[in-house]
């Protein structure tokens, strides 16, 4: 006892054992539950990953429409919440808006407190699942000074999300089926990542026994920073940039080389792959699809492809076994979607939530679990005396 490890950004240390995502960087390889994200991504459904990384199996056709279902009824905001929208400036950034209201469910839902009374934390999961989209949707509507959309429980839940964020309340929603299956498939992407800076999050305040929605609030604000889920929107902001100076790609890979201060080439580098992100790899062909169908010729793209062209061909990025990460294409894809720029990364958060929720559920669930405590390497002064602040 007295000896600890130095492990800063925890690179090499595991804080628990999960039974959740299996991750091998160097191959390039992500499971959810045993199941190979490509063939979730080609063959499954977000509310049925959701099931899966909860529950740990693949539902039933029953235990598939039962959650469906219970997700469909809880889809309404309590009245009062909607007031929380009007405090906030109209152009807040939407992250801490939604990390706020998810916050704020613990004063709604007061029953929701004890984490280990199982039923609350069934109804906890599933009213999170079901009301994060509309809050995120509400989110939107304030900012563009749109009447919010009570939600319609005869869509799914993505079209749904769709119609409250794009639609109007005078007007019938045409459901885009490319729109809603390319936005399904990249929550099913998202959803999740094994011991991330948010989902480490979730876990590290769950350990203290708070509430989920207390844990799931603080994940939100994790995933906000550029180096997690901001970078989303750090990519297209340096995607416009490059295009801004005629599409200079040559000029701005040097600045990256050159490690100017605050340049990297957002969307590529991973703490664990060490190879091409496998989301990153579905993601680009669906990018192709969308903005094909979207018939949105967007010239920014042509830049992201020579970007990743150039940085794979690179010495500085090969040595560093940086490739494209999931957040290197999805910006073009929200885009072409119509989602402004600074809600992209509440697109992630939709996403990551079934992650989340599952982590925090497998944390409290676990006998070996201990509240998360790290420990340190103090490097600061040795024991001096108090001097009177006129002798200073
Ligand atoms: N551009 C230029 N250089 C980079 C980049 C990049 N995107 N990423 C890493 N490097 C360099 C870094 O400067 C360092 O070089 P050196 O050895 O000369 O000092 C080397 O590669 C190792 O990088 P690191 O910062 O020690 O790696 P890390 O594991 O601590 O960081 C990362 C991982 C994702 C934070 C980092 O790669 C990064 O900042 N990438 C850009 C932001 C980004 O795309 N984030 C999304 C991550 S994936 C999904 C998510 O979590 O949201």
């Amino acid at each position: 006892t007295g000896l600890v490890t130095l492990d800063p950004g925890f690179v090499n240390t595991a804080a628990c054992t999960s039974d959740i995502t299996y991750i091998d960087g160097d191959a390039g390889i992500l499971r959810y539950r045993g199941y190979p994200i490509e063939e979730l991504a080609a063959k499954s459904n977000f509310i049925e990953v959701s099931y899966l990384l909860i529950y740990g199996e693949l539902p039933t056709q029953q235990q598939y429409e039962d959650f469906a279902e219970r997700i469909r009824r809880h889809t309404l905001l309590h009245e009062d919440l909607k007031q929380f929208f009007d405090g906030f400036p109209r152009d807040a950034h939407p992250m801490p808006v939604l990390s706020s209201a998810v916050s704020a469910l613990s004063t709604f839902y007061q029953d929701s407190l004890n984490p280990f009374d199982a039923n609350q934390v069934e109804l906890s999961t599933v009213r999170l699942l079901a009301k994060l989209p509309t809050i995120a949707a509400y989110a939107y509507k304030k900012s563009v000074g749109q009447p919010f959309l009570y939600p319609d429980n005869s869509l799914g839940l993505v079209e749904n999300f769709l119609r409250m964020t794009f639609g109007f309340p005078a007007e019938p929603y045409e459901v885009d089926p490319t729109l809603t299956r390319a936005l399904d498939l990249l929550f099913i992407l998202h959803a999740d990542h094994e011991q991330n800076c948010s989902t480490s999050t979730v876990r590290m305040v769950g350990s203290s026994e708070a509430n989920l929605f207390a844990s799931i609030s603080a994940g939100i604000n994790a995933l906000f920073g550029p180096l997690h889920g901001g970078a989303n929107s750090a990519v297209l902001e340096m995607l416009e940039g490059i295009n801004r100076n005629g599409g200079d790609v040559d000029s701005f890979v040097n600045r990256v080389k050159n490690k100017e201060p605050g340049v990297k080439l957002m969307g590529f580098g991973h703490r664990v792959y060490k190879n091409y992100d496998p989301r990153a790899a579905i993601i680009k062909k669906t990018a192709d699809e969308v903005l094909g169908k979207l018939s949105a010729n967007d010239p920014l793209l042509d830049i992201a492809l020579k970007l990743e062209e150039k940085a794979l061909a690179d010495d500085y990025f090969v040595e560093r076994k940086l490739y494209p990460n999931v957040d290197f294409y999805t910006g073009l894809i929200y885009k072409a979607m119509g989602f402004p720029t600074k809600f992209f990364t509440v697109l992630f958060a939709l996403g990551r939530l079934p992650g989340w929720i599952a982590h925090w559920r497998e944390m409290l669930e676990d006998p070996a679990r201990k509240i998360s405590r790290p420990r340190q390497v103090y490097t600061g002064q040795a024991e001096r005396s108090y001097t009177p602040i006129a002798q200073r």
